[in-house]
Formats: structure tokens, C-alpha cells, sequence
């Protein structure tokens, strides 16, 4: 036996040369794996990780693209606000301000709502995947659910989640967890973010920069909204989105980006005294 084992072993050492060859060769293999790997996740754009675990799968050779490839079309350029559309604009946005009291005896149109939201589908979108959802409450048995939500956290929020500093920098805006617009507001818009889709063959489809397209969006909405002649408040309650989203029954890819507050002041509404900066502070010119 040990003569046996003594064989095969000098036997292993007179083929050393091509043992370490073989050996390296697997190393080199691995190696060129590892990196082709790493640099299909360095395409990873979302923080949740969704993207991640998507490209992780093994590229197959029947990939299609999710959008139909067919010849481009001549642009036609849109309409535009001139003469002096920039001031115009710059006008318009300047009037805008947050709320948080909001008349409860107005109600504007649902028609101007949906132009609103017709208006912020119009923004541009990774790899155009168009990746929101504009939910429109204007139940008032629904809008006191999101309240109740809103406001159970939001009292564990201040009390216990956020930072003291968080809670003192939020003094000046006299904002807590009592939040009476939740149910004044004549509709809520509860914005989603779908962090995936569906493709046609039933696969995830991936939602590239999901967050930022729903959060230029969500700033043609709010634009709109001020043309419109109403006012708005972003919120965006912390820890808040599971329960909200399961209240309108919203599939699990869909994550609450903002909830949006959407009417008329109130008569003796007031707004905390703030600055903006200056261009000089926010333009640096090359
Ligand atoms: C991303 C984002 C999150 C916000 N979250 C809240 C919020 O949870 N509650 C709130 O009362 N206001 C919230 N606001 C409103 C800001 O406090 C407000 O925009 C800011 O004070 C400037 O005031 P203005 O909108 O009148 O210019 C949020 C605004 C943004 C853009």
C-alpha cells in the first residue's frame, strides 16, 4: 500500500510542470469570470438592490430589447410658452410654496388633476421605462386611513427614529406628527416608483434609474399643479410606504416616493418665511 502511494506520488511530482499549468489555467479562468461579473453589476443604478440581483442572472443569447426596435421619426418641436417663456415659467414656479393648510370647502376638478398627471407622464425616463404610478385619493374614508398611517408613525418618527438634530432643523417649518391636510386636502396623490416592471414574456423587466424618472416627474406634477392654480405639499412620511401600499392595494414592486398633499389654502394659511438662493450660489458658469 505504502509502496503503491509512494509510486503515484513520484509519478505526480514528474508531472508537476503540467499540473501547476493546468492550475493556473483555472485561476486565469476564474479570474476573467470574477471580473466580467463585477463589471455587469458596475451598471447597477439602484440603491435598493433590485438592478443588482436582476444582472446577476446569466446573459442569454435570445435577449430582446423591451421596447420595439422600429425606424426613429422626424421631432417635431412642441409648443413653447415664448415670447419670454423662461421668465414666464420662472414666474409661475416662483408663486409655488408649501402648504399644509388646506381649505377642505374646495375642490378642484378631477379633468384638472388627470391633465396634472397627464402632464408629468410626459417626462423622460430611463431607457423609457416610464416607471410610476400616480395614485389619486379623494376618498375621505381612504384619505383618513392614510392619516391614521401617517400620523402612528409619524409620532414614533419624532419621538424615537429621527435624529434630534433631524427633529430641531424641522423647528423653523412647525411641522409634527399631527397632520390635519392629510384629510383637508381634497386629494392625495401617493407617487410610486416602480422599482421593476413586467416584460411581455412574463420576465422582470428592469426600471433603470427608476428614482430619479419618478422624481422628474413628480417636478412636471408640481409644475402643473402651480399652473393650475393649486397648491401642493411634498411629503415623504419615514416608514410609512409598506402600509400605504398594501392600503391601495399596490403591487410589491411599486415603493411610495412622495405623498403629495394637492388643493386650495385656507383662507389665513401661513408659510414659514424662507429665502432661496441667490443665482450666483446655484450657477457656477465655464
Ligand atoms: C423630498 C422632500 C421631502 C419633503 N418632506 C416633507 C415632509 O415629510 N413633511 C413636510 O411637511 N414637508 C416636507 N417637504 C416640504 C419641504 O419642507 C419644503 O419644500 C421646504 O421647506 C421648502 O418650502 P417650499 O416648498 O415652500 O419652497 C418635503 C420636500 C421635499 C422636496
Amino acid at each position: 500500500m505504502a509502496v503503491e502511494a509512494f509510486l503515484n506520488s513520484s509519478k505526480l511530482l514528474q508531472h508537476w510542470p503540467s499540473c501547476l499549468l493546468g492550475l493556473l489555467l483555472v485561476l486565469a479562468i476564474k479570474y476573467v469570470l470574477n471580473q466580467r461579473k463585477k463589471s455587469s453589476k458596475n451598471y447597477s443604478t439602484d440603491r435598493d438592490g433590485d438592478i443588482e440581483t436582476e444582472f446577476e442572472e446569466e446573459a442569454r443569447g435570445d435577449l430582446q430589447p423591451a421596447l420595439e426596435e422600429k425606424p426613429h421619426v422626424q421631432f417635431v418641436p412642441g409648443q413653447t410658452l415664448n415670447p419670454n417663456g423662461a421668465r414666464r415659467f420662472l414666474e409661475l414656479v416662483r408663486g409655488r410654496r408649501s402648504i399644509r393648510s388646506f381649505s377642505p370647502l374646495t375642490k378642484p376638478s378631477l379633468g384638472v388633476i388627470e391633465d396634472c398627471i397627464r402632464a408629468a407622464g410626459t417626462a423622460p425616463s430611463g431607457a423609457h421605462t416610464e416607471p410610476w404610478t400616480f395614485c389619486v385619493v379623494e376618498e375621505a374614508s381612504v384619505k383618513q386611513s392614510v392619516r391614521a398611517i401617517v400620523e402612528h408613525e409619524e409620532q414614533i418618527n419624532y419621538n424615537k427614529r429621527m435624529h434630534p438634530q433631524w427633529v430641531t432643523d424641522l423647528r423653523p417649518l412647525q411641522t409634527n406628527h399631527v397632520k390635519p391636510y392629510l384629510t383637508d386636502a381634497p386629494y392625495l396623490i401617493l407617487i410610486f416608483k416602480q422599482t421593476y416592471g413586467t416584460a411581455k414574456d412574463g420576465r422582470r423587466k428592469t426600471h433603470y434609474y427608476n428614482e430619479i424618472s419618478t422624481s422628474i416627474s413628480a417636478g412636471i406634477l408640481l409644475c402643473s399643479l402651480q399652473a393650475a392654480g393649486l397648491s401642493s405639499l411634498v411629503t415623504t412620511p419615514l416608514n410609512c410606504g409598506p402600509a400605504l401600499r398594501e392600503l391601495l392595494g399596490r403591487p410589491v414592486n411599486e415603493k411610495l416616493l412622495i405623498l403629495l398633499a394637492v388643493g386650495y389654502p385656507t383662507d389665513d394659511c401661513k408659510v414659514p418665511d424662507l429665502k432661496r438662493k441667490r443665482l450666483d450660489e446655484i450657477l457656477v458658469k465655464y
